[in-house]
């Protein structure tokens, strides 16, 4: 049994390290998916500021639709910038080889992106965007470390600059400091972000919100059907005792 134990916590500590990003402190993204509003906002920056480069191919707008609480209609007007049809899933007009061209690499699908990086991880990233001049685009980031995207949301958020302090012969990393101001206070930002997670994670797995709902009920029925199988029981060993 010991053994087994053992095992299976090595078994497990690669996931540790991945779920840590390297190391860094990853800050706590505290969605709220019962949130529609904050979804909808999601949603809305996600269109305006990653659907040029990255696709969520397994999502349709109209699914978006239902689930967000909004008219086919209002996804039509508001949200849907790559085709007409309702039913199509969030494609993007960019050819793989121009995004290689562009970036070195493709942007990757946004589709599960939340629950491969984890939603602490995601919003780490939106949030970790800082000036290096050595970088193509000028800018690098904490968590993924010589990044190929750019600074998108550089105009909401403005720029900042990572401030490092040697200990121990280490440089060891020390937080972000203002170098110009954005659109939306630091504050307003982490909003922003904490509900582009949210929708990222819900477009991870749309069914989540409904399974959770349905969860409630499930217990429900548990605990009726509890009572009635100890009243059945008691009713069948009452002739034995
Ligand atoms: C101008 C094009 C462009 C835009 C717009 C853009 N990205 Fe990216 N993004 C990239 C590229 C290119 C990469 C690949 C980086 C790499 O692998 O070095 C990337 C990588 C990522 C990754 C890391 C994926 C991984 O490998 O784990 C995430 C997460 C991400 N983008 C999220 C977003 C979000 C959210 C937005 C909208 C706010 C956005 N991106 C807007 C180009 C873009």
């Amino acid at each position: 049994m010991k053994k087994l134990i053992v095992a299976f916590f090595l078994a497990t500590l690669p996931l540790l390290g991945l779920a840590a990003g390297g190391g860094v402190h990853l800050d706590d993204a505290d969605i709220d998916l019962s949130d529609q509003a904050s979804l909808q906002r999601g949603a809305k920056y996600f269109v305006n500021y990653c659907l040029s480069c990255h696709s969520a191919k397994y999502q349709r707008y109209n699914r978006m639709a239902k689930d967000l609480g909004l008219t086919e209609d209002e996804v039509k007007d508001n949200l849907m910038f790559t085709t007409d049809k309702i039913g199509e899933t969030m494609e993007i007009a960019m050819g793989e080889q121009d995004a290689n061209a562009w970036f070195g690499t493709a942007p990757p699908d946004l589709s599960v992106i939340a629950r491969a990086r984890g939603v602490n991880w995601l919003y780490t990233y939106l949030r970790s965007f800082y000036i290096d001049e050595k970088r193509p685009f000028g800018v690098n980031n904490l968590v993924f470390p010589d990044v190929g995207m750019p600074h998108v949301l550089w105009k909401l958020q403005g720029m900042q600059r990572a401030r490092y302090e040697e200990v121990d012969g280490h440089e060891v990393f020390k937080g972000f400091e203002q170098v110009t101001p954005g659109s939306m206070s630091p504050e307003e930002f982490d909003v922003a972000m904490r509900d582009l997670t949210a929708f990222l994670s819900y477009v991870g797995e749309p069914i989540q919100m409904e399974r959770k709902r349905i969860g409630v009920y499930v217990l429900l029925f548990i605990a009726v059907f509890f009572v009635l199988a100890f009243l059945l029981k008691k009713e069948y060993w009452k002739d034995v005792h």
